[in-house]
């Protein structure tokens, strides 16, 4: 029998879910993709149905891996990547959750949130622990809401019936048919409940979030050999061999593995990560630090800038007030005009994060008069995602990282050729976009390839990111000094 040559990656978004299968050469060779329903129910809440999830990932898997050529024997190993934070709590007998999954931009604990932010010290102390701030965010008070308003869980979960995980973890309990209850350091570390310097669920924050440890999964390197699949699933038993929270994947999927390499990933929102090695860096300017990865042991960190609303602003355009019909009308809609004409959109949909953490703000357009167009609208929306992405970047050279020489961008967003130039322009830097923009999967993909053979190392990952196009930046200093005044201008009236 030949060795198989092939990584499927599972790439389960905010919005949609994916399945990539990857060549030898790092070559998206076959995909499979579907959008999945969003639940609003409450104003600031968001919840996904976690068994619609659980069946649009077999779906896609069994149509990537149909479409490859390869077979299901044509697979060496299985990579997950997934949107971060989003809690599902589940009963181990079934399997089946016992709510719906609540969804990282969900903001319904921001009241408990600012009640554990007036505990003197408490803030530092996650800080310092986690790398976190103490946010609505994060999965810890999440967890407790469900055990809190779901009758008889929080007992339940005391007995150690109820299990908890973040996407990827629920989706390897179900792939392994419950055999195995793991996440990995990423994912981990977006709980608030993980102490990232000691590489340990935290029993003291446990106990203050209400958290009870028996429902926490086991956490593992991100190269690791996790379980197999239930041979009936994909048509074979398969290693899960990678997993990895999707900010982190795209920043290991564009070969940053050097400290001081940067990307920006432009999905739903924004996540802009910059490698800082072996050492966490702790922010002091509401940046966060977290696992960028860890292989055999060894923990490499980011410095960490989320900014919550990015695509997400192009798909209101779309389908909130049907500014447009499709996303890539956005680049043209932007070039028509020669300035958003003091138009700015503060995208604050979902609160602001990084770096103000304001869960209460809400969206805001600034600006406008009768000249105003749909044109504007949409450059302005495009304008606030490169904004933003120029304010992370200050924050981290103000936090005594170097400035990132230049960016990596990838994401749907990042195919926006205006967008890109604009950013660069705002950034005073190259904006580096690769060939392949789908690296999120791929760094997942890497992941499982490493920890089944198929790559050596880091080094021979690195070979093969190949550079599509480079933005340098070109703007002249007074307007981008201008128009980022403006911006900040507009971020301060937006704030709660
Ligand atoms: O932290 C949230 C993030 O993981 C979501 O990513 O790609 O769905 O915007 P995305």
């Amino acid at each position: 029998m030949p060795q198989p040559q092939h990584i499927l990656a599972i790439d389960q978004g905010t919005t949609s879910t994916r399945a990539i299968v990857f060549d030898k050469a790092a070559r998206p060779v076959a995909s499979a993709q579907c959008e999945f329903e969003q639940h609003y129910p409450d104003l600031g809440w968001v919840e996904h149905d976690a068994e619609d999830i659980w069946r649009d990932t077999v779906r896609m898997a069994s149509e990537a891996i149909a479409k490859s050529g390869v077979g299901p024997a044509g697979i060496a190993g299985i990579g997950i990547t997934n949107q971060r934070e989003t809690v599902v709590v589940w009963d181990r007998q079934t399997g089946a959750p016992i709510h719906r999954a609540i969804v990282w931009q969900d903001r319904r604990t921001a009241k408990v949130c600012a009640e554990l932010k007036s505990q003197d010290g408490f803030e530092e102390e996650v800080r310092t622990r986690t790398g976190l701030l103490v946010d609505p965010y994060f999965s810890g008070t999440k967890i407790a809401w469900i055990l809190d308003n779901v009758a008889g869980a929080r007992a339940r979960a005391e007995n150690g019936e109820l299990a908890f995980g973040t996407i990827d973890s629920f989706l390897i309990w179900r792939l392994t048919g419950g055999a195995v209850h793991a996440t990995d350091v990423t994912n981990a570390g977006r709980t608030m409940l993980y102490n990232i310097r000691e590489q340990r669920w935290d029993e003291e924050l446990c106990r203050i979030l209400r958290v009870p440890m028996a429902m926490l999964p086991q956490v593992h390197d991100n190269a690791h050999v996790y379980g197999h699949t239930e041979a009936s699933l994909l048509g074979a038993p398969i290693p899960i061999a990678g997993v990895a929270g999707d900010q982190q994947a795209a920043l290991f999927g564009q070969a940053c593995f050097e400290p001081g390499m940067a990307k920006s990933t432009y999905g739903t929102g924004c996540f802009m990560l910059l490698n800082t090695g072996s050492e966490a860096i702790a922010s002091r300017n509401r940046l966060l630090t977290t696992p960028a990865y860890r292989l055999n042991g060894q923990m490499t960190y980011a410095l960490e800038g989320s900014i919550f609303v990015a695509g997400a602003a192009v798909k209101w355009l779309r389908d909130g007030i049907g500014v447009i019909t499709h996303a890539r009308e956005t680049n043209d809609m932007a070039t028509q005009v020669p300035s958003s004409h003091g138009v700015y959109m503060v995208p604050a949909f979902v609160g602001l994060g990084a770096p103000h953490w304001d869960p209460d703000a809400r969206g805001a357009i600034f600006g406008l008069t009768l000249g105003a167009t749909q044109a504007h609208l949409a450059r302005a929306a495009l304008e606030a995602v490169a904004y933003q992405t120029m304010d992370l970047a200050r924050a981290m050279v103000a936090d005594g990282g170097a400035a990132p020489e230049r960016l990596r961008v990838d994401g749907g967003m990042a195919a926006n050729d205006w967008l890109c130039q604009f950013l660069a322009d705002m950034l005073e830097a190259p904006v580096e976009r690769p060939v392949h923009l789908e690296t999120t999967a791929l760094g997942a993909a890497f992941h499982a390839g490493l920890a089944t053979g198929l790559w050596p190392d880091l080094a021979a990952l690195s070979q093969t990111w190949t550079q599509g196009q480079l933005f340098e930046p070109q703007m002249a200093s007074g307007e981008r000094q201008a128009l980022i005044a403006g911006w900040h201008d507009a971020v301060r009236r937006t704030l709660s």
